[in-house]
Formats: structure tokens, sequence, C-alpha cells
């Protein structure tokens, strides 16, 4: 018989817990999320617990947790609190490092774009910016916050609406269907990996 370990998140730092989860849920999408404040200030900040919740209508979803340090909100979790508004961009290759950048602690309104030399455009329906390097952004509208504890590491999961899909035509097919290998995204793993797309493999769905 296989030895193995069996966790009890009750009895287990929540700080372990986080990191055996982002060891397991893997590869994880990165959404590179885009705000403002109440007086308009822009903020960005990358976040990979990220997916897809509907496709009619479509709708989206992220969870900053509340700060391990502080148990404070973060600012894109109070940014979009006040405002109910935030777009999505992709992480690509290309722009990983400076997606990483904008991970750094900075004191409320001080703009990641600044910091990351990632460049805001003006969204079409909402007041957030887009990421102009990104050749993926998405304009969403919130549609609810549900909180999942007050301590340091809770998460806050944020469904939002998606109003506009914005594809740079360098990444799509002439079918208009995104080419992966030409996206390049890039996801999270456990500890401080991050991982390619570039290797797939074709498995059609059972009749
Ligand atoms: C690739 C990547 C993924 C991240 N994913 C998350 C996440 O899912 N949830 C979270 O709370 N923080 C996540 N972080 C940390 C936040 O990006 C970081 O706390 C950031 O400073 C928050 O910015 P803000 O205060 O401007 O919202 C991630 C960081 C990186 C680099």
């Amino acid at each position: 018989m296989n030895s193995r370990v069996t966790i009890d998140p009750e009895t287990t730092s929540w700080i372990e817990v986080y990191r055996r989860m982002t060891e397991i849920v893997i590869p994880r999408p990165i959404a590179v999320v885009s705000t403002v404040d109440a007086e308009g200030r822009p903020n960005l900040a990358p976040f990979s617990f990220y997916t897809v919740v509907s496709s009619n209508p479509p709708h989206i979803a992220f969870a900053p947790h509340l700060s391990g340090r502080t148990g404070q909100k973060k600012d894109t979790l109070r940014n979009i609190e006040e405002t109910g508004e935030f777009v999505i961009a992709s992480a690509t290759e290309q722009l990983a490092e400076r997606v990483n950048a904008c991970a750094a602690m900075l004191p409320p309104g001080a703009s990641e774009f600044a910091h990351s030399g990632l460049t805001p455009e003006p969204a079409e329906t909402v007041t957030p910016f887009l990421v102009k390097e990104s050749p993926i952004n998405l304009e969403c509208e919130l549609v609810e916050i549900r909180a999942y504890g007050d301590q340091g590491g809770a998460g806050h999961l944020i469904v939002g609406k998606i109003k506009r899909i914005h594809l740079d035509t360098e990444v799509l097919n002439s079918e208009g269907q995104v080419r992966p290998e030409a996206l390049q995204a890039v996801g999270r793993m456990g500890t401080d990996l991050w991982v390619k797309t570039r290797e797939t493999f074709p498995m059609p769905r059972p009749e």
C-alpha cells in the first residue's frame, strides 16, 4: 500500500494549506486585473485564482485574498467594491516579467502601470483601462462578491459579467479563433514556478 500524507485544514496553518492548494491546482491561468479607485487612479495586479463561470451570458471570476501580512483588502478588491468595474488582461510570455512586477507592494493610488512599464488604454464600456500590450482584454461589470472569511488568506470571489472581449488580430486565425501558439499564455504552478502553454495535444470529445 502507498503511504500517504493527509492534511486536516482545521489543524494546519493556512499558509501550509495555501501552499499545498497552489501546488495541486495547476496550471492556473493568470488574470491581470485593471481597476481604478474612487478618484480614478489606475491599479493593476495579477491573480491566478481565476476562471470562467458562465458562457451565456458570459461571466468570469477571480479571487483576491485578504493580505496574509496585514489582513487588509487588496487595492483591487477595494477598487471593485467602490466602482463595480474591472478589466482582465491575459498574461503572456512576453509580458510575464512586467505582470510579475505588478504584484509589488505599492502604496494605494500608486500605479502599477507606471511601475511595470505596461501602458493603459481607454476601454469602451468601463472606466478601468485596458492593458495595451496584452493581446486580450475583457471589460467586466461587477455582479457579486462573496467573502469566505475575514482573516488573512480569506478569498473574496469576484464575479463579473463580460461587456466587451478585445482580441488582437495577431493572435487570431482566419476563423477568428485564438491561436494558442501565438497567444503564448503563461500560468502559475506552486512555489514560484510559472508555466508556458506551448505543448498541446488534440483529443476529440467522445460522441
Ligand atoms: C502570478 C501571480 C498570481 C497571483 N495570484 C493571486 C491570487 O490569486 N490571489 C491573491 O490574493 N493574490 C495573488 N497574487 C498576489 C497579488 O498580485 C499581490 O498581492 C498584489 O500586490 C495585489 O495588488 P493590489 O493590492 O494592487 O490589488 C498573485 C501574484 C502573482 C505574481
